[in-house]
């Protein structure tokens, strides 16, 4: 049955929050734990669709997974019977291509089904099979499936035309067992890189470099058993902050690299909110209306993509004349038209939103279009005048643990109820005025 938020706007967030693991390097980490026949045990997981949708996969060629909790999975490669991932697991969750770079790296043989676009860009993979054949892959695309093989695979040296996670992600877990050395340029350097990165050496590989644009692999024979802790999420720590200073509240965000989110935290600095850093926290708070700037969306170090919805909602509701170029992605605007309806005044053109700020949102019915813009979505509907409804929640629920419940924790005014149960509707109306 599908869910939706019905949130009352209004309530400025106070408190903690405790962020989880990071999403994005869990995805590769997971996939990197198919790469030996020891038993890999993986903590610190977050407990969100896409990575349960990655262990199903992981599963659906004999890997035998076992669930030690919410946040802790242990893994066996060694009953895998099968080497192909089908278009189902490709559909749910684009990530399920690691298990291309880690199969192939490891039995020198694989079939995945070929990822088509989605809702925030066409997203390409060329720069990963250009990888896999340097490193020596024979690499061919028929009826709708990525079929590569090698009889051995070769380190090469690499250079990547984009910065590109995945594709940096993918040629790490196919060449980490290669025969020699193998060298990425023009890597890309986000936090998950280095996790990656971190996880892989923790089993056994050579693996140096990872958090700057040159990585050097040196091939080993074999990987080895491991446990391993993930990284806290960055984007669900951003989320958060932004949520804190739209609401002018006062939230400490707990569990957390503080400088990775030092691009965040720039920005929110320069139009008014206040950050503090502590070891592992920030705290966020705002006490009146925020300023303008200019942001624009660039790799790791950069203003992440993953973020730019979120800011732009925030954005939306300060002083003056904002803009935000995108350019990772180029169809990430989709929450644009959203936010219009809440009464944000705000105009795309090209890969640029220009943001001219308003005083306030109102409440309405609105969809999430994709992970990050629906939980921007919801940091608007928190700051809004009245009742928002937002639908197709499962996007949110891809890549944020618990969000409604870790909401309402700081006093957000928030319910996840089935969609068009009027009753529900209702009584949470009742229930909060
Ligand atoms: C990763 O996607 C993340 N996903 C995305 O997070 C994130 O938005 C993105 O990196 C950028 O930070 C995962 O880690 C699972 P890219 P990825 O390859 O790896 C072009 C979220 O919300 N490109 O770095 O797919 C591409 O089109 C998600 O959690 C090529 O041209 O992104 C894009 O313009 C959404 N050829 C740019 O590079 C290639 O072979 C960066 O993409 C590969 C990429």
């Amino acid at each position: 049955m599908e869910n939706q938020y019905i949130i009352k706007g209004g309530n400025p967030l106070h408190g903690e929050v405790v962020i989880g693991g990071a999403k994005n390097a869990a995805l590769g980490i997971l996939a990197a734990a198919i790469m030996t026949d020891e038993t890999v045990t993986i903590d610190n997981l977050p407990n969100v669709r896409d990575i349960n949708v990655l262990l199903t996969a992981i599963e659906s060629i004999g890997a035998t997974v076992k669930r030690l909790g919410p946040h802790e999975v242990q893994i066996n490669g060694s009953t895998i019977s099968d080497v192909t991932i089908d278009y189902d697991s490709i559909r749910k969750i684009r990530a399920s291509y690691y298990l291309l770079g880690a199969l192939l790296g490891k039995y020198k043989k694989a079939q995945v089904a070929l990822p088509g676009g989605c809702d925030i860009g066409s997203r390409p993979i060329d720069q990963h099979l250009k990888g896999f054949r340097a490193l020596g892959a024979t690499v061919n695309i028929e009826y709708g499936m990525i079929n590569t093989f090698a009889d051995a695979l070769m380190g090469n040296h690499i250079y990547l035309d984009v910065v590109s996670v995945g594709a940096t992600i993918n040629i790490m877990l196919a060449s980490c067992m290669a025969q020699g050395r193998t060298v990425i340029e023009n890597a890309a350097k986000e936090p998950h890189i280095v996790d990656v990165a971190n996880f892989l050496n923790s089993m056994g590989a050579n693996i140096k470099g990872a958090g700057t644009d040159k990585i050097r692999i040196d091939g080993v024979d074999r990987l080895h058993a491991s446990e391993y802790s993930i990284i806290p999420d960055q984007i669900e720590a951003g989320t958060f902050m932004v949520a804190a200073a739209a609401t002018k509240g006062d939230v400490l965000i707990r569990n957390v690299i503080p400088k990775h989110l030092e691009a965040i935290s720039v920005k929110l600095i320069e139009i008014g909110a206040k950050v503090e850093e502590f070891d592992d926290a920030v705290r966020v708070s705002a006490d009146d209306r925020l300023g303008h700037t200019q942001v624009k969306t660039l790799p790791y170090p950069g203003f992440p993509t993953d973020m730019q919805p979120q800011i732009a909602t925030l954005l939306a509701l300060s002083n003056g004349t904002s803009t935000v170029t995108e350019s990772i992605f180029e169809n990430r605007f989709k929450y644009v038209d959203e936010l219009a309806r809440m009464g944000a005044n705000i105009k795309v053109e090209g890969n640029v939103a220009i943001i001219e700020g308003v005083t306030g949102l109102t409440g309405a019915s609105i969809t999430a279009p994709d992970l990050r813009a629906g939980a921007a979505l919801v940091v608007a509907g928190l700051v809004a005048d009245g009742f928002t409804t937002v639908d197709s929640i499962h996007f949110i629920e891809r890549g944020y643990e618990d969000f409604d419940k870790k909401m309402t924790a700081l006093g957000a005014c928030m319910e996840k109820i089935p969609v068009d149960d009027e009753r529900e509707l209702q009584k949470f109306k009742m229930k909060v005025g």
